[in-house]
């Protein structure tokens, strides 16, 4: 086990670095002890036309939670973002696009960034969005989604992007959940050599939907033919063209929306979470300074979809709002072969790199020669996000991409948190490898135990959190029932976070995964009824059950075990067939892993599918099954099992 590693900050980065071990101990100390002074001081890292004096109002009683921050401050976010870096970096490039083909890459300067931000802004007023309308952006990561991003928050309407692998039928879900004035999508996505079908599925999402949008806003990115619909559909190219390029910022109140994103939970219909302007910002800027240590000048490179939070506050938001490049890539690390990202590297003197361990677990398989064929001296600081990361990638992501001098933030948050919740700062913090070791600023981590007793000192439990930060999610659009009850239920007074983990002797944390209905595949959340309530609306289909399983690359798989009705044979080619219908309906993230056939589902008196079983089969753990006294027909497991044996063996 690399459980007793501690890697020791390098004096040199120390010594040069923004947070060292004693300010991080001041400034956390302070944050606690302190909240308001400490947060007021914070929020002088973003340009308010209204400087808020009431800095956290917030109440965690069951029949009143809200979350409030800077609540009297006023501000634009498209300013913070662009405007204030124009008079200093003007010509200087704030994104850095490599397209899917290595032959395509862009520059877009802050001064081009702003200029299209504005007509964009323009444009949209024009189609009739405002202030606290809701767009949707389907777009791949090419630089127009950064443009639609900030057109949006500069007049006030709330972005909600959609992961761009998303399927049309979940796609068509989300708009219609927030009731999209406008989407925004491209004719076509390039993605490892391949072409996605963008606006046709963007199509098929709107006429599957009761809710009608207004219009369609189409990027032309492959020039392919696509179908358009005259009056409603608008090419980008052509609204921009025509607007004025000066568009002026409107005046936000901190606690307006910025943006909504949805994500999985333990119902089929996904959340969208709400985020808010002037807390987000502020946690977001500063933060992300302050985990990689950013110094003007350097370029960053977070490789994670526009589509997902991490992008969201760390690969466009933290970034931009502090001014610095950073790197957009439209297509896959594989393509066209396994040193595309380091080439980028090389490339683009990449001084920040962000992903995500199952990127790291795939690249490692190939071995080091396609890394030690570029210069990755650039190199300062690596990030990982989004699942834990297994010692041995770690040590190798440290070793042989960071050539061992570059410190490894493994930081643990959610789209619920907005940013960082626990995190090494990179001068401050000695390594573990595998732990989001200690909590950021403010952050405040309670482990609470089978009994619902708070741990104290080393121990296990789930993981939750006192109180509040200002990225917080302040609720689930039109369902804040369901917010209350998913997150403050649990634990009265605190946020539970789904998932369970370790807190060691030194005080750092280990994420052990989630504790609920919900799988972690590639570092991406998926819902067990979702994936179930797919599967299950197939014709052959009686009944399924999907649990998450250890997977060598993914972290997670998705295991299915599946009922087929009396009349259906369980074949190889309705096993396929199955597989394509959950990517049709979620994505070819939610492909299953493995489809099992089962008679039945082990469930007990009341009808309960028992998980815990399912989940330990499919680990092809075929003991300590526990408690199944209560099974309603016990050798439904028998069967189950003898079946697993039986797949295991013919491998
Ligand atoms: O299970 C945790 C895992 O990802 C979940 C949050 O997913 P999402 O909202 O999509 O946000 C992803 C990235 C911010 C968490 O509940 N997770 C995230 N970061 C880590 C992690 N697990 C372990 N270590 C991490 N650093």
């Amino acid at each position: 086990m690399a459980d007793n590693t501690l890697i020791p900050v390098a004096a040199e980065f120390a010594a040069e670095a923004h947070i060292d071990a004693a300010a991080y101990e001041r400034l956390y100390q302070w944050s606690l002890d302190d909240p308001e002074g400490f947060w007021r001081e914070q929020a002088k890292a973003i340009d308010w036309i209204r400087p808020p004096t009431r800095i956290k109002e917030t109440s965690f009683a069951p029949d009143d939670v809200h979350i409030r921050w800077f609540a009297d401050g006023t501000l634009n976010a498209s300013v913070n973002c662009l405007d204030r870096h124009l008079a200093t970096k003007a010509d200087k490039p704030a994104i850095l696009w490599e397209g899917d083909d290595p032959g395509e890459s862009r520059t877009v300067t802050w001064r081009e960034l702003h200029d299209k931000v504005n007509r964009l802004a323009n444009a949209l007023k024009a189609l009739g969005v405002g202030k606290g309308d809701f767009v949707t952006v389907y777009l791949p990561v090419i630089p127009e989604v950064l443009v639609a991003m900030l057109a949006c928050i500069r007049i006030g309407a709330v972005h909600s992007v959609v992961f761009s692998g998303f399927s049309s039928e979940a796609l068509a879900g989300r708009v219609a959940d927030c009731r999209a004035k406008v989407l925004i999508t491209a004719d076509e996505g390039h993605r490892g050599g391949r072409r996605l079908p963008l606006k046709r599925q963007a199509d098929a999402a709107l006429e599957s939907i009761a809710h009608k949008v207004d219009h369609v806003v189409v990027v032309r990115r492959s020039g392919a033919p696509v179908p358009f619909t005259p009056g409603r559909d608008q090419w980008y190219e052509e609204i921009t063209e025509a607007a004025d390029p000066v568009c002026p910022p409107v005046e936000m109140s901190a606690e307006d929306p910025l943006f909504i994103l949805y994500t999985s939970g333990s119902t089929g219909k996904p959340k969208g979470l709400v985020h808010t302007t002037g807390g987000y910002l502020v946690h977001v800027a500063t933060s992300w300074k302050n985990i990689f240590d950013y110094k003007d000048g350097e370029v960053h490179w977070c490789t994670a979809d526009v589509g997902w939070v991490t992008a969201h506050s760390y690969k466009i938001y933290g970034p931009v709002l502090n001014g610095a490049t950073i790197v957009m890539f439209e297509g896959v690390p594989t393509w066209p072969d396994t040193s595309r990202w380091w080439s980028i590297i090389e490339k683009l003197k990449v001084n920040i790199f962000y992903t995500a361990p199952t990127a790291i677990r795939a690249l490692m398989r190939d071995g080091e020669a396609p890394v030690r064929k570029h210069d990755l001296s650039s190199l300062r600081v690596l990030g990982s996000v989004g699942e834990p990361i297994n010692p041995d990638a770690w040590l190798w992501y440290h070793r042989v991409i960071g050539g061992g001098r570059c410190p490894i933030v493994d930081n643990y948050w959610q789209t619920e948190t907005g940013a960082v919740m626990l995190v090494p700062l990179p001068g401050a913090t000695p390594l573990k490898p595998g732990a989001a070791a200690k909590p950021y600023f403010g952050i405040r981590p309670v482990l609470f135990d089978a009994a619902g007793q708070a741990v104290t000192g080393a121990g296990t439990g789930n993981l939750c959190f006192a109180d509040s930060w200002p990225a917080q999610a302040r609720t689930i659009l039109r369902d804040h029932q369901r917010f209350v009850q998913t997150y403050f239920a649990p634990y009265p007074g605190h946020f539970f976070s789904g998932d369970g983990a370790k807190r060691d002797e030194d005080g750092y944390y280990w994420i052990a995964g989630r504790v609920d209905d919900v799988i972690n595949v590639s570092g991406h959340r998926l819902g067990t009824v979702e994936l179930e309530s797919a599967i299950g609306s197939h014709p052959a289909v009686a009944e399924s059950a999907v649990v998450g399983f250890p997977h060598e690359i993914k972290g997670q798989g998705v295991f299915a075990y599946v009922t087929l009705k009396a009349e259906f044979a369980e074949t190889d080619l309705l096993r396929q067939e199955i597989v394509a219908w959950v990517r049709k309906s979620i994505g070819p993230i939610a492909t299953p892993d493995v489809i099992q056939w089962a008679h039945a589902l082990p469930k007990n008196r009341a009808g309960k599918i028992l998980r815990r079983i399912l989940t330990k089969i499919a680990a092809n753990d075929f003991e300590n099954f526990g408690d199944v006294t209560t099974l309603a027909e016990p050798e439904v497991v028998g069967d189950i099992v003898e079946r697993r044996r039986q797949a295991i063996g013919r491998r």
